[in-house]
């Protein structure tokens, strides 16, 4: 004899609420895969319940094939209607993936912006005018007179192969590309009043090898200050002080001994290289002097009554030392991966 009650009501109810709440609790498509497979499957608890329905009394046989024909009903609504929702859920969530803004304005060219060198010679500049100095300009392609002339090379002076000159055809123009920014200190000199307090940025030339610290093709900040009782002292102030703001507080310089025909001394500046390739060591920043009497006399200035100094120096190598740059040539290559690392300002 079978049991009398083969299919507990109990049974069947516990079957349908564990299914339901595997359904509910299913977050994904696969998780609803994996409870519809335990609780709806060939062997889950109510398709065995189901099984059973052969072996019930012939009188509850209708009553009990009810109870779990409604049950597996049920709980095969509920995994439809979730998978609806899921499905729903998961389109929405790629739709949104996927969304396509037409409205955005297409960035295909990148914006434009200065050189690193250039921003550089306005931070210098602005140094300067901080001091109360002013900016001045002049032409790269100057007239000898300005570039070596006025700064006292003498005509066969061994001091004009010094710098080597690129010069522009016919000779009878005396024109060349300025190889170096000092022109500018005669210029300033006859376009100003006195005192003159005044640097100068720009680029020059010269017939040099493009190497790790030459480019034909440089750039120098020229400063020039012409006042009544200037020193020495003033210049190395002036220099220390720009050395502070450009390379850190830290910042150390040095004056060497040296020759220039428009400097009287003259002097050439070092920065010292804490973090040099090969060892900490002093490197030529520019050069410097106190300026020579007969450039004051060549531009109308007394040399009895005003007096001052000048100074110059690279800015190529002004941005080497203060980034720690090995390689000059990265500058004037144009990759916008280079320029880029010192911001992108416009
Ligand atoms: C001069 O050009 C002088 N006019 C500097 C000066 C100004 C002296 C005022 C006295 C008074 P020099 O040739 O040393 O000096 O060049 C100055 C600096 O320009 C160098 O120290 C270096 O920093 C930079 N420089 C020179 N040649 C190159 C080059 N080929 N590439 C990059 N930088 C250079
Ligand atoms: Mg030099």
């Amino acid at each position: 004899m079978s049991d009398p009650t083969p299919i507990p009501d109990a049974a069947v109810e516990a079957a349908t609420d564990a299914a339901l709440a595997a359904v509910t609790e299913a977050s994904t498509v696969a998780e609803l895969k994996a409870a519809r497979s335990a609780h709806a499957g060939e062997s889950s608890v109510l398709a065995k319940l189901n099984a059973e329905l052969r072996n019930v009394p012939a009188d509850q046989k209708a009553a009990k094939g009810k109870l779990v024909g409604q049950a597996r009903g049920r709980v095969n609504q509920a995994i439809a209607a979730r998978e609806a929702e899921l499905a729903a859920a998961e389109e929405a969530a790629q739709l949104a993936a996927e969304t396509v803004d037409v409205t955005a304005v297409p960035s295909r060219r990148r914006l434009g912006a200065r050189h690193p060198l250039s921003l550089l010679m306005e931070q210098m500049s602005d140094i300067f005018i901080g001091m109360g100095w002013e900016v001045a300009e002049g032409p790269e392609l100057e007239h000898e007179w300005f570039n070596f002339d006025a700064l006292n090379f003498d005509e066969d002076h061994p001091a004009r192969a010094m710098q080597d000159t690129f010069f522009v055809d016919p000779p009878e123009s005396h024109l060349l590309l300025r190889t170096h920014t000092s022109p500018v200190q005669v210029r300033a000199l006859l376009s100003r009043e006195l005192p003159v307090y005044v640097v100068a940025p720009g680029r020059v030339y010269r017939t040099d090898e493009l190497d790790a610290t030459h480019t034909p093709v440089f750039h120098q900040l020229e400063g020039i200050a012409i006042d009544r009782g200037l020193t020495m002292a003033h210049l190395r102030g002036t220099l220390e002080h720009l050395a502070r703001q450009m390379f850190g507080e830290e910042a150390r310089i040095r004056l060497r001994p040296n020759y220039f025909p428009f400097t009287e001394p003259s002097a050439e500046m070092d920065v010292w290289q804490p973090n040099a390739k090969g060892g900490a060591r002093w490197v030529e920043w520019g050069g410097c002097g106190m300026v020579n009497p007969n450039v004051l006399l060549a531009a109308g200035v007394d040399p009895e009554e005003y007096q001052g100094f000048a100074f110059g120096m690279g800015i190529e190598r002004t941005l080497q030392f203060r980034n720690d740059l090995n390689d000059m040539r990265d500058m004037v290559e144009g990759d916008v991966r280079f320029s880029a690392q010192f911001g992108m300002v416009v």
